[in-house]
């Protein structure tokens, strides 16, 4: 925690972006512990869950530094980026074994691609799902609580993203057009959720229904019916 302190208070903490990446990497990881604790892994176990969702996003800093901004497909991709950081300034600090190291390293590298790659060990994946359960739990979280991170405007859902969403398939960022596709990818995270304790937090703290408030146009109408649906189904299993 203190490594990823002294690293984090390098940059601007008045600068608001990189204060939201600040407080949002605190609760992913304060979240992955709560799944990893749900799922009765051991203490040690539990510890490596927190140091990954602590982790994941460390390349967010630098991304906001040089370009002011986070998106991925302009700049640079902040998973790719935070791995090198990881391993070349702040693994060696952490007192970790090099399997932990490994992977929190695959953690930050894979968490923000559009699937879990199947080359990974179990436990890796096992980690990197809590991590992408706890990125997305927390992202939905900002747009129901933060003003100004959803953007509204009068397009119409896009084909690709429409068709992508009706087959509860994550979305690709490539294929998003406008604002609208946008808010719709933001729905879609809910069906790469993995653990039903996961579905259990967005229905305790009703995030769809808040979400629904904010994405009232007609238009978004049977996206949310169909994830209702399906977190009813996910929540059981
Ligand atoms: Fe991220």
């Amino acid at each position: 925690m203190e490594i990823f302190e002294k690293y984090v208070s390098k940059f601007d903490m008045t600068d608001e972006m990189i204060q939201l990446k600040y407080k949002h990497s605190l609760r992913v990881a304060t979240l992955t512990k709560l799944i990893a604790q749900k799922l009765k892994m051991d203490d040690k176990n539990i510890a490596l869950a927190y140091l990954c969702g602590l982790y994941h996003d460390i390349g967010s800093f630098m991304q906001i530094k040089k370009y002011h901004s986070l998106d991925d497909v302009t700049t640079v991709d902040h998973g790719d980026l935070g791995h090198k950081i990881f391993l070349n300034q702040l693994a060696l600090k952490e007192d970790i074994s090099p399997r932990e190291e490994s992977t929190i390293a695959k953690v930050i590298m894979y968490h923000n691609k559009l699937k879990v790659p199947s080359k990974l060990t179990d436990n890796q994946k096992e980690f990197l799902c809590l991590t992408r359960d706890a990125d997305k739990i927390d992202i939905l979280f900002q747009k129901v609580t933060i003003k100004g991170l959803i953007t509204l405007d009068n397009t119409d859902v896009s084909k690709e993203v429409n068709d992508q969403f009706i087959k509860h398939e994550p979305i690709d960022y490539k294929l998003v057009k406008s604002e609208t596709d946008k808010n719709i990818l933001m729905l879609a995270y809910i069906f790469d959720l993995k653990y039903k304790e996961s579905f259990k937090i967005i229905k305790d703290n009703k995030f769809l229904e808040k979400l629904q408030k904010k994405l009232s146009a007609k238009k978004y109408e049977v996206y949310f019916k169909i994830l209702n649906e399906y977190i009813k189904e996910n929540e059981k299993c």
